[in-house]
């Protein structure tokens, strides 16, 4: 549990609360290439509180600036997209991706009025289909945020998202414990007898699993990018020789990477929109070639978060709290569902947003499968708390991480093996789901 003082050290971003101050010195996900057409409509885009627009200029250029006009707060959302900025419909005022103002037409010729004025605009960085931000101090942003998939071609990507009517917190604590997967997932997560220690794990279908132990043993460790965590299984077969290991990695301030299938990768990005909401990125990647339909279209239907039928354009999930997230109570009671629900990711969501906004974890009781997540509570608040006293980098920015060497992976080893091993660098390397 938490006090509500440290409770809201962990969920608050908005203004001047400590953790939205200390993640603007990361590059955090603001919204996708394909939203940004040269010379189109700008896009609504909220970080860290602040309502903001992104746009791309008709020579490609992307622009991230406040959505409310300098001049008198008209939405820049409605702006026209021109090629020297965002011409306000109001008064015609332009303003520019650096944070300038261009024009001010209604002004007498010798106004200096441009020159004076002020508003947010961000530096963007584009990559893997995804546009970044940085909303720190200028000038002192850290290295681009290079993941193993913003190295690939879109065609080797899949990209869903959802807005979370809940805090951040509460969102990613759920990559950071495996044991839910057992219970809430348990339509889509099967244990699959078939995967035994000599099959590289993944090869079949990513979401079976070589175990139906619903009681994991978790083990931490901190790592130089945030932390590992392993969940530590009995398997099916040979339960007395070997452990079943999935190893997740939680990136600061708000990334997870959890085991895919082989020759996949995947990422969870869980961005602060505001003190009760959250933008859930589900990034999928392919890394030998393009994806081919018929997989795209298996992936989209797992996550139950297709754009433009699950989804809508500004990514509001057609499941909410009015329609009780779409649960369907005969299929539970005919034993077809454990959730009645759709979609793995569409489960994650409605308990987080069940939970309400920001949940008073002074109210909670954490047992031994909790010890992901209370290291991620304790990593984070700690940081946010010396961010705000003395100014030092959160996890991640004291010294160069390479991302795109990051990897997720599970594997079968023997019980006298440190799970460790699984992760690329021990004997049983061919094991490691890569
Ligand atoms: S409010 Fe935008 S130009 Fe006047
Ligand atoms: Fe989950």
């Amino acid at each position: 549990m938490l006090t509500r003082d440290k409770n809201d050290i962990l969920c608050r971003v908005e203004g001047s609360a400590p953790m939205g101050r200390m993640m603007r010195n990361y590059w955090l996900a603001a919204c996708t290439s394909s939203d940004l057409v040269a010379g189109g409509s700008p896009k609504r885009v909220k970080l860290l509180g602040e309502d903001l627009v992104a746009y791309r200029s008709p020579d490609g250029t992307v622009g991230l600036i406040d959505e409310y006009c300098p001049h008198r707060g008209a939405s820049m959302f409605l702006a026209h997209n021109e090629d020297c900025g965002l011409r306000c419909l109001y008064h015609g005022w332009v303003m520019n991706g650096e944070g300038k103002v261009v024009e001010t037409p209604p002004e007498p010729p010798e106004s200096k009025l441009k020159e004076r004025v002020k508003f947010a605009a961000y530096k963007v960085y584009e990559a893997g289909g995804v546009v970044f931000a940085y909303m720190g101090e200028k000038g002192k942003e850290p290295p681009p945020p290079e993941f193993e998939f913003t190295g690939l071609a879109d065609d080797q990507i899949i990209i869903v998202r959802s807005q979370e009517k809940a805090n951040w917190a509460q969102c990613i604590e759920g990559v950071l414990d495996s044991a839910h997967s057992n219970y809430l997932h348990s339509n889509g997560i099967k244990p699959n007898t078939d995967i035994d220690e000599n099959t590289v794990l993944g090869i079949k279908a990513h979401l079976d699993r070589p175990s139906n132990d619903g009681a994991p043993k978790l083990e931490v460790e901190t790592m130089a990018y945030g932390y590992r965590y392993a969940a530590i299984r009995k398997p099916l077969h040979n339960a007395d020789k070997n452990k079943y290991v999935r190893a997740t990695l939680f990136v600061a301030p708000c990334y997870g990477i959890f085991p895919a299938a082989k020759g996949w990768g995947n990422m969870q990005f869980f961005i602060p929109l505001a003190d009760g909401s959250t933008m859930f990125w589900y990034v999928i990647w392919k890394r030998d070639g393009a994806i081919d339909q018929e997989t795209r279209d298996r992936y989209l239907d797992n996550t139950g978060l297709r754009p433009g039928k699950d989804v809508d354009d500004n990514q509001i999930n057609i499941r909410n709290r009015t329609n009780n997230w779409m649960q369907n109570r005969d299929a539970m009671k005919r034993g077809d569902s454990f959730t009645g629900m759709t979609g793995i990711n569409n489960e994650d969501i409605a308990i987080h947003e069940s939970m309400g906004p920001i949940y008073d974890r002074s109210k909670e009781h954490l047992g031994a499968s909790d010890l992901a997540v209370i290291h991620f509570r304790r990593m984070m608040i700690d940081a946010a708390e010396r961010y705000v006293q003395t100014g030092a980098p959160g996890p991640g920015l004291a010294e160069p991480v390479d991302y795109s060497q990051l990897r997720a992976a599970e594997g079968m080893i023997p019980h006298a093996e440190a799970w460790q091993i699984i992760m690329g660098d021990g004997p049983l390397e061919k094991r490691a789901a890569e």
